[in-house]
């Protein structure tokens, strides 16, 4: 939960600084963002599963990871597009797209609050 939340936190923050120093240059739906930064993984829901008192990926979560089962929950409640592309476009699965302005804000407040806690992706000196 504190990954959530500081991505939901840091999302916020990138997106005050972006308005105020680009002005113009930027706009930005607040709804948006904060909708889709609370709701990049709710898939996650779906994704893994207890077995036995053990956290597990489940197998409809090895078939469609969390973007992919977070955009169905999003539109089952009927979430707007461009919240349903925040969700989709969060991960690692959106690098290959374009992404708007908030999915930009996202993505990055998500890996920063969840990378430095990687082994494999934190050099450690
Ligand atoms: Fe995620």
């Amino acid at each position: 939960m504190n990954h959530k939340r500081t991505a939901v936190h840091l999302s916020v923050e990138i997106a005050k600084i972006m308005e105020k120093n680009f002005d113009k240059d930027v706009k930005i739906n607040w709804d948006y963002l904060i909708s889709g930064a609370i709701l990049i993984d709710a898939g996650k829901l779906l994704e893994y599963e207890i077995i036995d008192g053990k956290l597990s990926t489940s197998r409809d979560g090895k078939l469609l990871r969390h973007p992919f089962s977070g955009v169905s929950i999003a539109d089952r409640f009927g979430l707007p597009a461009d919240i349903q592309h925040i969700i989709a476009y969060h991960s690692k699965e959106g690098d290959l797209g374009k992404r708007t302005i908030e999915s930009i804000i996202v993505h990055h407040a998500d890996f920063v609050s969840f990378e430095p806690f990687q082994d494999a992706k934190t050099l450690k000196c």
